[in-house]
């Protein structure tokens, strides 16, 4: 990647040669597609992994937000090939990956890749899953957060995983301070797991 072309441009400039790699998903072994200027195209990242160990089976609609190449998404349409997965993403080429892998193993049917303008305003999840993207600036992470957790049904639950030392207890503390446009609490946030200097956040709706 050059200095300016960050995993999280629409269109990255490096090349787009694709590779092939060997990662354990949902219990087993499987190849798949990566590329340079998509997030961690060499392995599944360590906090990705810190977070899949703390995820609880896959709910019946499902968002994984800022899905990269989709270790998250591709994880929950193995185990659970009747869910209805969104995966979106603003790296174009993470999408293309994620599609391309999903047809791969066969899940092509359970994951809607896209970029996040194209989720409709009124969708709604009983699950989001999120290495969410830490590095655009607490603002524009802030920002993130406020369009999409406040989109999980009643009792629904996002698990995020954010390195202790890039902020996840300011996070966690910023989250417990939020209210939807009603003025109703997002709801109730808890570490559930902590490795690798990775926390793992649950958010439960209210
Ligand atoms: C830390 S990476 C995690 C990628 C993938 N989920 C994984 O675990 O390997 C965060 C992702 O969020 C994406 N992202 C950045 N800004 C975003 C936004 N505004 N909306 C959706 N995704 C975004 C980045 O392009 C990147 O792929």
């Amino acid at each position: 990647m050059s200095p300016t072309d960050h995993y999280f441009t629409a269109e990255p400039a490096s090349s787009d040669e694709r590779r092939r790699i060997r990662v354990p998903l949902a219990g087993r072994e499987v190849e798949l597609e990566t590329a340079a200027g998509v997030f961690s195209p060499g392995h599944i990242d360590l906090g990705t992994q810190v977070l899949l160990k703390h995820l609880p089976p896959p709910a019946a609609t499902l968002l994984d937000l800022g899905c990269g190449w989709g270790p998250l998404a591709l994880t929950a349409a193995l185990q659970r090939p009747d869910a209805r997965i969104t995966a979106v993403d603003v790296n174009r080429r993470a999408l293309d990956l994620l599609e391309r892998n999903a047809a791969r193993l066969g899940a092509a049917g359970a994951i809607t890749a896209v970029e996040p303008d194209a989720v409709p305003a009124e969708q709604t999840f009983d699950a989001i899953w999120s290495n969410p993207p830490i590095r655009i600036g607490k603002q524009a992470l802030h920002e993130l957060l406020t369009a999409w957790l406040p989109r999980l049904n009643t009792g629904g639950q996002a698990h995020l995983v954010v390195q202790k030392n890039l902020g996840s207890d300011s996070l966690m503390a910023w989250i417990a301070r939020q209210t939807d446009a009603n003025g109703k609490p997002w709801g109730q946030i808890e570490k559930v797991g902590s490795a690798k200097g990775f926390r793992v956040l649950r958010l439960t709706r209210s």
